[in-house]
């Protein structure tokens, strides 16, 4: 850690690109942040964002990213958030371009590519498009060798609180209907409801995520092999149900709202809610985290919650004074040394 000293815990004002020369090679556990995206705002301190073309833009990401994967130790990660962008009536594809030049002068891995989904996207005139509600979180490695946490990723009951809330009275009605219209005897048909109001009271008790079911004759037979055990239980009994455990499977997907933080000035703050998952999945308490582009402080505000170091480098001098500010107001869960 000594030779991080002087960064650590800090934002440091100034060019991504320049700053990120001073750190040490491999001494950071993760990069997570969202740089400036292809034309879409001006920040009002040069830097990136507002090439000519979409290729120069990548040339300068590029530059940076390097640098980030330089200083990223072999057992961590690196986690890019980008935005597209229309030209001429068409995506550019931005974050997927971004990706493939990534990999392919850096070598890197590609491990996940996780799409946040935003509940309340920014509602856009168009009337000839759908609103875009997605953005991907890509998380690149060094290694076969890096740190991941699964179990830690989303492990909270809110999603399955969530789950049991949208849910409501109807779930499982489609089913009852089908079991009645199908060609069951009425002994299979009262078994199969019966099941069904069980698996049904498990999702409303938060036990289980969900469920399917498969009913003879309605649904397509299961086939072998993996599926042999539920082929055997669907000619036996008439119908099959396939519980699943939300806890176990971990998807790459977040929700999340765009927020708006009260009393913030930056224009593009993403959510401490997706930052925090990725700390619980690629870091541990003590680790290093690293944000290039740190804006508002987002990175910094749950580094440093959740026991983390942090290192910020912000080139608008007014964000990086608001950064450091909003930075000293959180509570660490632990005591560290911080510096902001
Ligand atoms: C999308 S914002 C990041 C917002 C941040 N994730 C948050 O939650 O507040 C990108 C930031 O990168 C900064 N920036 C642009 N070019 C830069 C450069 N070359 N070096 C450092 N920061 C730069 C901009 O001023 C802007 O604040």
């Amino acid at each position: 850690m000594g030779e991080l000293e002087g960064f650590l815990n800090r934002v440091i004002c100034g060019d991504a690109a320049e700053v990120l020369r001073r750190l040490p090679s491999n001494s950071v556990d993760l990069v997570i942040t969202s740089p400036p995206y292809y034309r879409q705002r001006n920040y009002g301190a040069g830097g990136i964002g507002n090439e000519r073309t979409v290729e120069e833009y990548i040339d300068n990401l590029m530059v940076i990213f390097r640098e980030c994967v330089r200083v990223v130790k072999d057992t961590g990660s690196i986690v890019f958030n980008l935005g597209d962008k229309y030209e001429d009536g068409s995506l550019l594809l931005v974050p997927y371009r971004f990706a493939i030049e990534a990999m392919k002068r850096t070598g890197v891995k590609l491990i996940n590519e996780v799409t946040w989904v935003k509940p309340n996207p920014v509602p856009k005139q168009d009337r000839r498009k759908l609103v875009p509600a997605t953005e991907p979180f890509f998380i690149f490695v060094k290694s076969g060798d890096y740190y991941f946490n699964r179990d830690a990723f989303l492990n909270h009951v809110d999603f399955l609180k969530r789950t049991k809330r949208k849910r409501g009275n109807n779930l499982g009605k489609r089913y009852f209907e089908l079991i009645e219209m199908s060609d069951l005897t009425p002994e299979q048909k009262s078994r199969a409801k019966r099941e069904l109001m069980e698996v049904i009271r498990e999702v409303k008790e938060g036990r289980i995520e969900g469920f399917r079911m498969k009913i003879k004759g309605v649904h397509a037979m299961p086939y072998g092999g993996q599926e042999g055990g539920r082929k055997i239980h669907m000619e036996r009994d008439g119908f099959t149900i396939i519980r699943i455990y939300g806890r176990s499977i971990k998807r790459d997907v977040i929700e999340s709202p765009v927020e708006t933080i009260k009393g913030n000035i930056h224009p593009a703050v993403y959510p401490e809610y997706i930052v925090q998952e990725f700390l619980k999945l690629l870091t541990k308490e003590g680790d290093v985290v690293l944000d290039p582009f740190i804006g508002s402080g987002t990175t910094g505000v749950v580094a440093k919650r959740m026991g983390r170091h942090f290192i910020g480098i912000e080139i608008n001098p007014k964000y990086c004074e608001y950064a450091r500010r909003r930075i000293a107001e959180v509570k660490p869960r632990r005591t560290l040394e911080w510096f902001v």
